[in-house]
């Protein structure tokens, strides 16, 4: 069985006393209710490292007070019997209660309507700031963290960069690896890594789907069987972009538009569909020809989905 551990300065314990020993650490960082994506992490991290820590912490910094932080869904018994099931298992689980400098009421954020948050990305904050607590150190990639989902959860980037930090000066991992479900996430955080010489390789992994295509995610289970359903018009809706560019249709805003019209008529609500470069992730708005990743996130009903689909074309 996995060692559970709660405490932070207990994980770094565990972890140099790993280092000691000449192990080579993986981490896998998560917000918990496992799911097959999590698990292709982990699995690979087995491959890549001699010790595997998960942690799983749904971070408050990273939720607007508008945002599902109070609705996340987390089931930690069920995730310990799927991390032991796997070949290998993995070595820790870092679980804290609270990462923060705040008292546990903090970590629970109801959700505001009244708040301003969605509109006005000048003065948006997130569950800590909005209980008044006391962080006040942010990471902020700038550039990479600007379009996409950075447009419509205007604190979501610098929230997930600080936590990433600090899970990575806590666990001190060699190797920690992230989902390509999360495009931008995976960039923003091997940028950091990068700019702010963390010693740390950042491996990027394969999307995994359902058998019909809807990529995993934790809040699918928020989802009714009708806009399940529906939401399959994302990923299907890609594929057909993908094939499309890769037998020459190379105009970004005919493959945009096909991507936003299906969506549409399955009763989504296209937050964005965007083509971008796969390293700035910068917009290609007229003819694509570097290697490019065209990335969607759409509501359906109050389950806001994202996936995307790495093109190359010759
Ligand atoms: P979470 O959404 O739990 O995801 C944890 C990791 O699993 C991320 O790297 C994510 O990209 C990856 N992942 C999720 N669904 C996937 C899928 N279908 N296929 C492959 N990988 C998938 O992302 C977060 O948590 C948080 O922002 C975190 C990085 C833990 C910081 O709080």
């Amino acid at each position: 069985d996995p060692l559970v551990i709660t405490d932070k300065d207990e994980m770094r314990r565990w972890s140099r006393a790993m280092r000691c020993q000449g192990k080579v650490i993986g981490l896998v960082p998560t917000m918990g209710y496992l799911h097959q994506g999590h698990i292709s992490l982990v699995e690979k991290a087995r491959g890549l490292s001699d010790v595997v820590v998960v942690s799983i912490y749904v971070n408050p910094g990273q939720f607007a007070p508008t945002e599902d932080l109070a609705t996340y869904p987390s089931d930690f018994q069920g995730d310990l019997l799927k991390l032991k099931s796997i070949p290998g298992g993995v070595d820790a689980v870092f679980h804290p209660l609270n990462l923060y400098d705040y008292g546990a009421e903090g970590s629970k954020c109801e959700a505001d309507p009244n708040s301003t948050n969605e509109s006005g990305a000048g003065n948006a904050v997130s569950c800590l700031e909005a209980k008044g607590f006391g962080h006040e150190t942010w990471v902020r990639v700038e550039k990479l963290e600007k379009g996409m989902c950075g447009k419509s959860r205007p604190v979501f980037f610098r929230g997930v960069s600080t936590v990433v930090t600090k899970l990575f000066n806590i666990v001190e991992p060699d190797i920690a690896l992230f989902g390509k479900k999360d495009y931008q996430q995976w960039r923003i955080i091997k940028r950091m890594v990068r700019d702010l010489d963390f010693s740390i390789r950042v491996i990027g992994s394969e999307i995994v789907r359902e058998n019909d295509g809807l990529a995993m995610s934790s809040r699918n289970v928020h989802l009714s069987s009708e806009e399940r359903q529906r939401a399959l018009s994302i990923s299907r809706s890609l594929l057909k972009a993908k094939i499309a560019a890769e037998t020459g249709q190379l105009n970004s805003k005919r493959l945009r538009d096909a991507v936003t019209r299906e969506i549409t008529e399955s009763f989504g609500r296209v937050d964005y569909a965007e083509i971008v470069d796969q390293e700035s992730l910068e917009a290609v708005e007229e003819q694509i020809a570097s290697p490019v990743v065209f990335c969607v996130a759409a509501w359906f009903g109050k389950v806001r989905l994202i996936d995307n689909i790495e093109i190359t074309v010759k």
